[in-house]
């Protein structure tokens, strides 16, 4: 059965009756015209529809917990939707833990994670009563314990584990193998463990946590992660009685970005992980353990999309056609530093013939600052409205005021509906924190 990350567009998308693009029941060309541009749209039955496939998928087994990772992209609003949906959250700093309590996420069902968590991070998450905590390192297992003593508390933890598995995704965003910069190399694992049953009384260790990449197609790679930290857990039994409860795979799952493009279901990562639980656990004389799963890019990628309003054009004599829009890589800077490929549409003439090869440029002063290139689209002209698909995930979270341009809107659409959760920034947004010393007063 396939499932909404294998499609190129948010499961709503289609051209009304007026011959305009529509997602969530609302015109993108009247959207533009509304709230601006650049202007990122994002789906909530799309949203929904992913992660209920993630809550069947895994249905048959009996201890599974989703959360989401909000790296990819958090706002209030998106917290709301995943916490009626029953996930949890998977946050990497004390801006993310802040986002998911001001919105009424539940804590208990939260973990903390990242490689460098602060003394101040690690005492706001165990005052604010997070789940889980993912310890990457030495200095934070002790960091950790004096957070949780100063609270009175003891605090389940899992640790990060380098599982020693490579995927194939651009180098930036594989973490699993064994050169990465997160968690304990296997190796380190029997100290970290001996730490904690001697002298870290404050911390309880419930299980192990590990993520092998992102935007990962191949299917195989969950099982070997499954093995791998079964085997870790079994060996922990073997060697100091220790019984682990839980094991946290990440997240990862891949989306179609282009028609090239064939990433597996979510029905087929969940049969390949229950399968290897079922093969290994016993093998490794464990129990089934609960599995916590941290998809990011899976449910909310396909469910984003950005609006562009084209401007500027030029032809080099003898070379490409460049036609720029009035965003780029600071709303979106995947395709300059992964070499991300994306597809677009003109959003008021989606069945226009692709009658010219283009290259959409963007508007920041850097050459690098390229959307895609070469692709076939309509002819286009100024005013056009583009729409690139698929820039749901570490889109916005990953923007920045390059050139001091305004970060765009973020709108929420359904059911013909369509408002607000992250507001254009204005002028005196951007100047806001900026402070002139008195000397140099004018
Ligand atoms: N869990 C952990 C521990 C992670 O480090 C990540 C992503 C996720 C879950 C979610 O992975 P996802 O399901 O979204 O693939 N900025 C890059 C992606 C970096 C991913 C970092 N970790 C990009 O734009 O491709």
């Amino acid at each position: 059965m396939n499932t909404a990350n294998q499609s190129l567009k948010p499961v709503t998308t289609k051209i009304n009756s007026e011959g305009n693009l529509e997602i969530g029941g609302c015109d993108l060309v009247k959207l533009a015209e509304k709230y601006g541009t650049p202007l990122y749209v994002f789906d909530e039955t799309t949203i929904r529809t992913i992660a209920n496939e993630y809550k069947n998928a895994f249905k048959d087994y009996p201890k599974v917990s989703m959360l989401y990772a909000s790296k990819a992209f958090m706002t209030k609003a998106i917290v709301r939707i995943l916490d009626e949906e029953g996930f949890g959250f998977d946050m990497v700093s004390g801006g993310e833990i802040y986002t998911a309590y001001t919105a009424g996420a539940d804590m208990k069902k939260c973990l903390f994670n990242g490689n460098n968590k602060s003394y101040d991070e690690l005492e706001m998450a165990v005052n604010l009563g997070v789940g889980l905590i993912s310890v990457d390192n030495f200095l934070e297992l002790a960091l950790l314990n004096n957070a949780a003593k100063a609270a009175d508390k003891k605090v389940d933890i899992l640790l990060r584990v380098t599982p020693g598995i490579e995927c194939h995704t651009h180098e930036y965003i594989q973490t699993g193998h064994l050169d990465s910069k997160f968690g304990f190399d296997l190796t380190q694992v029997d100290e970290a463990v001996e730490l904690i049953l001697e002298e870290y009384t404050n911390l309880n260790l419930v299980g192990m946590h590990a993520h092998i990449g992102s935007q990962i197609f191949e299917t195989s790679i969950y099982y070997d992660e499954v093995d791998v930290l079964l085997k870790e857990m079994g060996r922990l039994k073997d060697k100091f009685g220790v019984e682990l409860t839980h094991i946290n795979l990440g997240g990862g799952l891949g989306i179609k970005y282009t028609e090239n493009d064939a990433p597996p279901s979510i029905y087929e990562i969940a049969e390949k992980i229950i399968t290897s639980i079922k093969d290994n656990a016993s093998k490794y004389n464990v129990a089934e353990p609960e599995i916590h799963i941290e998809p990011g890019r899976s449910i909310i990628g396909k469910s984003g999309i950005t609006l562009y309003t084209v401007g500027s054009s030029k032809q080099v004599p003898k070379g490409r056609k460049y036609v720029a829009v009035d965003g780029g890589m600071a709303d979106n800077p995947r395709p300059s530093l992964y070499q991300a490929v994306y597809t677009a549409q003109v959003a008021n003439k989606p069945d226009a013939e692709l009658s010219e090869t283009v290259t959409i440029a963007g508007r920041f002063c850097e050459s690098g600052d390229i959307l895609i290139k070469e692709v076939k689209l309509p002819s286009l002209e100024e005013g056009d409205i583009l729409c690139f698909y698929d820039t749901g995930a570490y889109g916005y979270s990953m923007s920045s005021n390059y050139n001091r341009v305004l970060k765009p809107a973020a709108v929420l659409v359904n059911n013909a509906q369509s408002d607000i959760i992250i507001n254009r920034e204005s002028y005196e947004h951007l100047v806001s924190l900026d402070v002139i010393p008195d000397r140099l007063k004018k």
